[in-house]
């Protein structure tokens, strides 16, 4: 097994408000196994990042932001910045979420000048790409996903891609019930890790953390986190509930063991 730790990431889209939100991350704390290899991150929304920050403080589970603007300050109304992440304690940020994609249009070029900004900032991008059904019944989906990643990369090295988490979410299977079968999740993943170490080099694809997104449940967790390239999972719906979250963290600890890992 490659040396990278098993990594589940969860959001929690515009669901709970602040209160709502520090109350629940509390229960996950509480019934949070430590298992060594295992790296798990909550970003709640905006408003609840302050409360979630002062609950996880100092605790196993890391805080992170579902999107950010690409510059430091400025007018840019609603928007929020990588300091001001920061400052609130968080250390990952998700970027290129096919909402951000489809809903607010967000570019390739958005998505590259704000995986930049976060770095810039010693923020880890979760950078996400993924095809829709249209263009995967179209035989698309490798140049698709081809695309995103040489466009939300340009420019940042082999350093910053090293700091960088790519996930894929197929939009297909987001929030649809549909999950890809671990066999096409693989598939994709593989090709990621191949591009990453035609662009970056072998180092770099060794090391990527590559995460799964799209219809995670504690029921489909462990076979595609045992897929030799899924790393871990994206997970939005199901993060929700307390029982099912702690359900995915312990399928990510299973199926760490039956890969061979710690
Ligand atoms: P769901 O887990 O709600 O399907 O959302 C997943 C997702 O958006 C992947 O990034």
């Amino acid at each position: 097994m490659r040396e990278t730790k098993t990594t589940i990431i969860v959001y929690w889209n515009i669901y709970k408000t602040s209160g709502e939100a520090a109350a629940v991350a509390a229960a996950l704390l509480k019934g949070y196994v430590d298992a060594s290899g295992l790296r798990v991150a909550v970003a709640p929304p905006f408003t609840a990042l302050e409360s979630v920050s002062s609950v996880l403080k100092g605790g196993k589970i890391a805080l992170a932001a579902q999107n950010m603007h690409s510059r430091d300050e400025g007018a840019f109304t609603g928007e929020v910045s990588a300091p001001m992440l920061k400052a609130l304690g968080v250390g990952y940020v998700i970027l290129g979420h096919s909402e951000r994609r489809h809903i607010f249009g967000e570019s390739d070029a958005v998505v590259n000048a704000k995986v930049k900004a976060a770095l810039a900032h010693g923020l880890t991008p979760v950078l996400c790409v993924g095809e829709t059904l249209q263009e995967r019944e179209a035989g698309l989906t490798e140049r698709r996903i081809t695309e995103q990643l040489e466009g939300s990369w340009e420019g940042i090295g082999k350093e910053g891609m090293e700091k960088t988490i790519v996930a894929y979410e197929p939009v297909w299977a987001i929030g649809t019930g549909k999950t890809a079968s671990p066999a096409q999740a693989q598939e994709v993943h593989r090709l990621i890790r191949k591009k990453i170490h035609e662009i970056f080099g072998k180092f770099s694809s060794d090391c990527a953390i590559l995460l799964y997104g799209g219809s995670v449940k504690p029921e489909n967790a462990r076979v595609l986190m045992k897929e030799e390239d899924v790393d871990g999972v994206l997970v939005g719906g199901a993060s929700l509930s307390v029982d099912s979250f702690l359900g995915i963290i312990a399928e990510g600890s299973a199926s760490r063991k039956e890969k061979g890992g710690f």
